[in-house]
């Protein structure tokens, strides 16, 4: 269902690789709620995805960017308001990649140039996205930033390996850029702390099966899917939620708050039985 709330909106949505992807729901809500937008991801990664698609369906020009380089980042911001005619008023980033993880190194035996570059894709290119739009003064007030980030940031998940520093560092990055946002431009940032999403991003994560079933079973409400997660986020970047800033907003079923589920211990009481 549509309700139009993205009218007359412009913006710039990273990271749609494919039909899963959480930005790739995200750009399809957007475009129904009105909004229009530039789709932008790694050169590298346009050669694999499907991006080109979600283009043609949205009716958006994709502008590749590498979201560690401040050059690619300028020509995409200045392209973008040039392209969607006029500054813009609202930013999804959604990025994230850890060598570590993708080659299977373990927590306690990290490739240090691995870890710097993960932390550079995962979370400075956040703080790096905003200072580009900072400086270019290309966000309208009342405008909105939205990165999205996981729960490791806050508790152990040991899997998620040096994602979860990137994560903690990425919602710190969003509080202190928030600040000045806010304070010399009225825009708001916030983070998105979805619950496991079956992606490439997500499944790259050991274990991510038997971590999302556990989830599942965690949360009163069940997983965020990620559609549900491109309807939250409409919502963040609808003038329903101007005044909602420097926050770090759970959208994971409750997951966040719980401490065990009968369907959790259900599985240890049968164990013990048996
Ligand atoms: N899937 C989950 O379980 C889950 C849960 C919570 C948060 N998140 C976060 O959601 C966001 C989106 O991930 P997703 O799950 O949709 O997976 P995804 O793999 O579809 O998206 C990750 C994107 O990051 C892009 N990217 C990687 N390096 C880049 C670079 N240098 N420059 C620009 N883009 C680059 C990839 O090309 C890809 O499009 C990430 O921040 C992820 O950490 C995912």
């Amino acid at each position: 269902m549509s309700y139009n709330l993205l009218k007359g909106k412009r913006g710039i949505i990273f990271g749609a690789l494919d039909e899963n992807s959480i930005a790739w729901k995200t750009a399809e809500r957007v475009h129904e709620e009105g909004g229009t937008f530039v789709l932008t991801n790694a050169p590298i990664a346009m050669r694999m995805g499907s991006i080109n698609k979600l283009a043609e369906k949205t009716g958006s020009k994709v502008i590749p960017a590498d979201a560690t380089s401040i050059e690619d980042l300028e020509k995409l911001v200045a392209g973008a308001v040039e392209e969607l005619g006029g500054k813009l008023d609202f930013v999804l980033h959604s990025i994230g990649m850890s060598i570590n993880v993708r080659k299977g190194k373990h927590y306690t035996d990290q490739n240090y140039d691995w870890t710097q570059k993960g932390t550079d894709v995962s979370a400075m290119s956040f703080h790096k996205t905003m200072q580009v739009l900072y400086k270019q003064d290309a966000m309208n007030e009342w405008g909105s930033i939205v990165a999205l980030t996981y729960m490791a940031a806050q508790r152990v998940f040991p899997d998620y390996n040096d994602m979860a520093d990137n994560k903690a560092y990425l919602e710190s990055i969003a509080r202190s850029f928030g600040y000045f946002f806010g304070r010399d431009k009225k825009v708001r940032v916030n983070t998105i702390s979805q619950s496991p999403t079956p992606t490439t991003a997500g499944q790259g994560v050991k274990g991510f099966d038997g971590f999302i079933a556990y989830a599942e079973k965690m949360s009163p409400l069940g997983n965020a899917t990620a559609q549900d997660c491109a309807d939250y986020t409409v919502s963040l970047f609808s003038d329903l939620t101007k005044k909602v800033t420097l926050q770090n907003l759970f959208h994971d079923g409750g997951f966040s708050n719980m401490g065990v589920s009968d369907a959790v211990m259900e599985a240890f009481v049968d164990k013990q039985e048996k």
